[in-house]
C-alpha cells in the first residue's frame, strides 16, 4: 500500500481525490490545499513554481510514496522543476485538448482554463501538436476559483459570472467543452443550466488517477478488495472548512476512510 499526496491550490484537486477514491481507495491520502493563497491562476509563473515545489517537497517530506499535482496551472509552470528535484513519480493534469479534439464532431473546441495556464509554454506546446482543423476557443475563467473556494459553486452570482465566460465558446458554436481547471468539475451542474446537455465535458481526472495507478502497480496489493485507507486533509487556510467541502463536494464516502484534519504549519 503506498501513501499518496495530492496537492492543489485549494478544493479543485478534490474532484481528483475523489476520482483516486473510487479507483484506488486501499491507500493512505495526504489531500493539501494551499486556499490562503489560492487563487494561483492570476499569479505569477515564478511564484507558481516556487510554491509548487516547497509544498511537493513538503509531501516527500511527509512520507508520499507519489504525488499528483492535481491543479492544472501548477502543472504548466512547476512539473518539470518538481520532477527534477523530487525522485518519487510525480503525475500532472493538464486540460485535455487532445481527447477534445478526437471526440468534436464540429471540430469547434472551447477550451476554460486559468490565465496561467493558458499562457504556459506546456500549454502552448502541446496546442501546436494538435492539428489546424481543430479550432479552439480559449477562455480564462476569472473570478470562478475564489467563487468555488467560497462554496458558491451553485449560485446565482457563480452562474453569472460563467455565462459571461461561456459565452464566446457558445457564440463560437463549440461542441466540446475542456475544463481545464481541476476546479471546473465542480460547475458541471452550472455548465449544464447554461449550455444544455448536448455539449460534451471533457475533465481528464479518470485519465490522471489511471497514470497513478499505473505508477503504484507494484504497491499496490492482490488482494485489497475492501481495505479502505486514512485520508489526512491539510490546509494552509482552514482546515475544518476544508473538511466540510471535502465531504460537499465529493461523491466518495468519506465515513469508511480514517479522516484527520490539520493546519499546515511553517514549510522547513
Ligand atoms: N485548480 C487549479 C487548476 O487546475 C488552480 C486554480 C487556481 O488556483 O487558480 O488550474
Amino acid at each position: 500500500m503506498a501513501l499518496i499526496g495530492v496537492f492543489d491550490s485549494g478544493v479543485g484537486g478534490l474532484s481528483i481525490l475523489d476520482e483516486a477514491l473510487h479507483q484506488l481507495p486501499e491507500h493512505d491520502y495526504i489531500y493539501l490545499a494551499d486556499s490562503a493563497n489560492a487563487p494561483y491562476g492570476e499569479k505569477s509563473s515564478t511564484w507558481i513554481a516556487a510554491r509548487s515545489l516547497a509544498l511537493c517537497q513538503h509531501l516527500a517530506q511527509e512520507g508520499c510514496d507519489a504525488i499528483v499535482v492535481a491543479c492544472n496551472t501548477a502543472t504548466a509552470e512547476a512539473i518539470k522543476d518538481i520532477r527534477l528535484q523530487l525522485e518519487i513519480p510525480i503525475i500532472g493534469v493538464e486540460p485535455g485538448i487532445k481527447p477534445a479534439a478526437m471526440q468534436s464532431q464540429n471540430g469547434i473546441v472551447g477550451v476554460l482554463a486559468t490565465e496561467a495556464t493558458l499562457h504556459s509554454d506546456k500549454f502552448n506546446a502541446l496546442l501546436a501538436t494538435l492539428p489546424e482543423n481543430c479550432q479552439f476557443i480559449k477562455q480564462a475563467g476569472a473570478g470562478l476559483v475564489p467563487l468555488i473556494e467560497a462554496g458558491k459553486a451553485d449560485s446565482e452570482e457563480t452562474l453569472e459570472l460563467l455565462a459571461k465566460h461561456l459565452e464566446p465558446i457558445q457564440d463560437a458554436g463549440a461542441d466540446t467543452l475542456v475544463l481545464g481547471c481541476t476546479h471546473y468539475p465542480f460547475l458541471r451542474k452550472a455548465i449544464r443550466k447554461l449550455l444544455g446537455d448536448s455539449i460534451t465535458l471533457i475533465d481528464t481526472s479518470e485519465a490522471v488517477v489511471r497514470q497513478l495507478k499505473h505508477q503504484l502497480e507494484d504497491r499496490t496489493a492482490q488482494n485489497s478488495e475492501g481495505i479502505c485507507g486514512s485520508i489526512l486533509f491539510i490546509s494552509s487556510k482552514d482546515e475544518d472548512t476544508l473538511l466540510r467541502m471535502a465531504q460537499e463536494l465529493m461523491s466518495s464516502d468519506l465515513s469508511v476512510h480514517t479522516v484527520l484534519a490539520k493546519h499546515l504549519g511553517e514549510l522547513q
